[in-house]
């Protein structure tokens, strides 16, 4: 009988070494990057229920509508795999009253997200985001430093070409009169536009703005302009953010439809693309979200926060070619003889304790064909043990790149290969 075998789900994949190892990398820069703008990480469960989504990203959205991962709990609740962390992070902020606690609550995470989209090269069902997320200010310094600690990771990390783009959409108050205007416009165009844009003319006239329908492209570009409709508030904010951004020396582009798809933004919203990626070049989406802690039942609360798309972040890394997958192997220890193993597990026990990446093999091995496996490892040393080497009580070690060969004894080899590392 011929059996079928079980593959990943469609829209998701496996990540394997060496490629874990560059993803463990862009975790750590991320951790060290953001412990040192002072924020903490925060885990919040994969699954919530279904109406924390549809009330802060927005019923008639993309992602509530076509995109979550939704289905009925055995004891009937509607549950759904997160498609974004934003929301659970609000959500969190207020199960633990931290507004209590008065001041900034800085807050990152890391994790898998889960929308169904059509999958293609940087788009994926289960896709992996690193974000941030700043409670309790709503003053324009806190943009510009997101911002800017955002930049510094990306060039951290290796991520030369790119572009951030800005743009305000305003408070509700002044939101509401733009529209107005908005509407108004589209009811003229709205009969020559894709059927989405038709109906989004009547439900959602903003989504209309992110349309990717090539001909609809130069009718949007002729509709009012968010920016030319804020109120002196809104406009100023977006100044100083502007100004904030220009004393720090980052460059950005104002990018008047970057409207984003999802509803709980308030004045600055964002976007990084990356040149190296083609399609899904969007790397990082973020804005504001003034409005969301009372959206979901808590006390005014302003917010402001990023989502880089790790996935696509990682692709534009092996594009740049900064950082290799390759996980650096210190030493293969090779050992010829039965008394030689015990001493060469212990050495390798030892190496592995201080830190140092060591491989050894527990079956039988000619030493040329020991040493094979240490090329096809890419090991930085050969550690070699034979019976004269246990005799005399200095190991072989072996500097696999330049070939020379020098005696060391077992309690200073850890020193020795870290000096040369
Ligand atoms: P978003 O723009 O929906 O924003 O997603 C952020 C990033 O996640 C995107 O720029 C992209 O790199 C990545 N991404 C989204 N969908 C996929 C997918 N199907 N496959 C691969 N990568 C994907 C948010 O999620 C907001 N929570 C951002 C935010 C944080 N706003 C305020 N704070």
């Amino acid at each position: 009988m011929i059996i079928d075998p079980i593959r990943s789900v469609k829209g998701t994949r496996d990540l394997l070494p060496p490629d874990t190892n560059l993803w463990q990398r862009v975790e750590a820069e991320a951790h060290r990057i953001f412990a040192a703008y002072h924020y903490g990480e925060i885990r919040t469960p994969i699954l919530e229920q279904t109406g924390l989504f549809s009330r802060s990203v927005g019923a008639d959205t993309d992602i509530v509508m076509k995109e979550m991962y939704t289905f009925r709990d055995r004891d009937d609740e509607s549950l759904t795999l997160r498609p974004e962390a934003t929301a659970s992070v609000v959500r969190a902020y207020l199960e633990h009253s931290l507004y209590n606690q008065g001041g900034v609550h800085k807050l990152y995470y890391l994790g898998p997200m889960f929308r169904r989209e059509r999958p293609q090269k940087g788009r994926y069902r289960q896709f992996y985001q690193i974000g941030a997320e700043v409670l309790g200010s709503e003053s324009p310094l806190v943009d510009a430093e997101i911002l800017e600690m955002l930049v510094l990771f990306l060039e951290r990390v290796g991520i030369r070409e790119y572009q951030l783009l800005l743009n305000s959409v305003g408070c509700p108050k002044c939101r509401a009169d733009y529209l107005k205007v908005l509407r108004e416009a589209l009811q003229h165009v709205k009969a020559s536009m894709c059927g989405d844009c038709q109906r989004r003319a009547d439900t959602n006239p903003l989504r209309v703005l992110d349309c990717k329908v090539e001909a609809d492209q130069p009718i949007i570009e002729r509709l009012p302009k968010i920016i030319d409709h804020l109120d002196p508030e809104c406009r100023e904010h977006f100044d100083r953010v502007m100004g904030e951004l220009q004393a720090r020396q980052l460059s950005y582009q104002v990018a008047p439809r970057l409207v984003r798809g999802l509803d709980y933004y308030t004045r600055t919203t964002f976007e990084i693309t990356s040149g190296a990626l083609g399609a899904q070049n969007a790397v990082v989406g973020g804005g504001r979200y003034d409005g969301l802690s009372e959206l979901l039942g808590g006390p005014p609360t302003p917010g402001i926060g990023f989502s880089i798309g790790q996935d696509r972040l990682i692709l534009a890394v092996q594009e740049a070619a900064v950082l290799q997958s390759d996980a650096l192997l210190a030493a293969y220890v090779v050992w010829m003889g039965e008394a030689t193993l015990p001493p060469a597990a212990r050495l390798v026990r030892e190496l592995r304790g201080q830190g140092l990446s060591v491989e050894i093999d527990y079956d039988p091995m000619k030493i040329k064909k020991a040493m094979g496996v240490a090329n096809k490892l890419q090991a930085r040393f050969a550690i070699i043990i034979g019976e004269g080497e246990l005799a005399s009580g200095r190991y072989q070690v072996k500097d696999m790149a330049s070939g020379q060969q020098q005696e060391v004894e077992p309690g200073n080899i850890a020193e020795y290969l870290k000096a040369r590392l």
